[in-house]
């Protein structure tokens, strides 16, 4: 999907539709034995393509990989290097979502990392129920690469 074709309205809710469903779909994969919150997440690329992501957790607290960055590093390591948007979308365990699950404060740098300031980032409980941030939105004054150049 071009970039230009996602700031068509009706096109872009297409494709938040689209992103939604898969990250439904990837929540079903999540390993979330220790909080039995599970989260999914699908990451459209420049190329075109969707990359789901789900929450895997470890006995080790900290090793534990949220969604978003399983989808980031899933793309990343396949040679994708342009990130247009996410849908995230998350909840207890057996349930539909009921809340809004925004990317944690980890995910959002990550983000950073990869996507420039108007990466879409859809929080959806479900598929006629999202709100649409942009990365700069979810992340004022961060700290990047050019921060240190
Ligand atoms: N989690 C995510 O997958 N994404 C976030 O942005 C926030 C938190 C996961 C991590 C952990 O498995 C569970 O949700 C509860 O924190």
């Amino acid at each position: 999907m071009p970039e230009e074709d996602l700031k068509d309205n009706s096109t872009f809710q297409k494709t938040a539709v689209e992103l939604i469903e898969a990250a439904l779909a990837a929540r079903g994969s999540a390993y979330a034995p220790y909080s039995g919150y599970q989260v999914g997440a699908a990451l459209l690329t420049g190329s075109g393509r969707i990359y789901r992501g789900c929450n895997i957790e470890n006995a080790s607290f900290g090793a534990t990989n949220c969604a978003e960055r399983t989808a980031f590093f899933k793309a990343v390591s396949e040679g994708e290097e342009n990130f247009l948007a996410i849908a995230i979308s998350g909840g207890l365990q057996d349930k539909l979502p009921m809340e809004y699950a925004y990317p944690c404060g980890i995910c959002r740098q990550v983000m950073k990392e990869f996507a420039g300031d108007d990466f879409q980032i859809i929080i959806a409980k479900g598929v006629n129920e999202y709100k649409v941030y942009t990365l700069a939105d979810m992340l004022p004054f961060g700290f990047g690469g050019g921060s240190i150049q």
